[in-house]
């Protein structure tokens, strides 16, 4: 064995990223191409989602962060907001046998105090309920955006009277405070944008975009953008590892 490749089987080269971001994108077009309403297509996103959870959590993949509904989504008709509510009401309603089975903490990163009562509460159940599970954790960002985040969190600082500020200190006053930064995005649906997601966090995550959509980004587009992710060479600025 090359001492390269020595070295790189030592820095866990070939396992899977341990924290994945996604951008859950494509679910109008794919009920278009079906002629079903838009609603249907983020209906068949959520069977997308639960099948990515689980089989993150299978390949070990210890951190999944979803968009689920981001600061700027409140301007879809109205009909639209609340059938994505709906959906996520019927999920989290669902949701906690799943996550016992998975030991899968269930997290939210966004301002949930502009959801109805009813779901406000269905978060935080699952999210309580799930806490000291130790099998992974996936974070469904709800009323999210990068860049109220970071704006929550300069308001938070100050309002503690701004201490001494770190990158470290300043990263505990976001919503993925605890988080590892996401080592892999992906966003199917053809766009090449990251979409107001995870700003401060994704300083050096790779990003992986496709052109299939959401609700079709089954484990074997999964396993695809892993191959992606290994094939990069992460440098951190870094001069990074050179051709042998
Ligand atoms: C983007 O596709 C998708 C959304 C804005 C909503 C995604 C939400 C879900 C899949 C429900 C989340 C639920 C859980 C349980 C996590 P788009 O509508 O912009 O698609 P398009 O670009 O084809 O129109």
């Amino acid at each position: 064995m090359s001492p390269r490749k020595q070295k790189e089987l030592a820095e866990g080269a070939g396992s899977p990223p341990r924290h994945i971001a996604i951008i859950m994108d494509g679910n109008g077009r794919w009920a278009k191409k079906r002629g079903l309403p838009r609603t249907a297509g983020h209906a068949a996103g959520v069977e997308s989602f639960r099948r990515a959870a689980k089989y993150c959590r299978r390949i070990g993949v210890e951190y999944l962060t979803v968009y689920a509904f981001s600061t700027e989504n409140w301007k879809r008709p109205l009909e639209e907001v609340q059938a994505i509510m709906g959906l996520l009401k019927k999920y989290l309603g669902e949701a906690l046998e799943g996550l016992a089975a998975e030991q899968t903490r269930l997290c939210f990163f966004g301002d949930l105090t502009a959801l109805s009562p009813e779901l406000q509460a269905l978060c935080l159940d699952c999210a309580e309920k799930s806490k000291n599970y130790q099998g992974g954790q996936v974070n469904v960002c709800l009323n999210y955006g990068g860049r109220d985040e970071i704006v929550r969190a300069a308001k938070k600082w100050a309002a503690e009277g701004c201490p001494e500020l770190t990158e470290e200190r300043f990263g505990s006053y976001l919503w993925s405070a605890g988080v590892p930064d996401p080592d892999l995005l992906i966003r199917p649906g053809g766009e090449t944008r990251i979409s107001n997601y995870l700003l401060w966090q994704m300083a050096y995550t790779e990003m992986v975009f496709s052109d299939v959509l959401w609700p079709d980004f089954d484990e074997r587009e999964i396993d695809k953008a892993i191959e992606i992710y290994h094939s990069r060479n992460r440098r951190y600025g870094d001069v990074g590892k050179q051709e042998e």
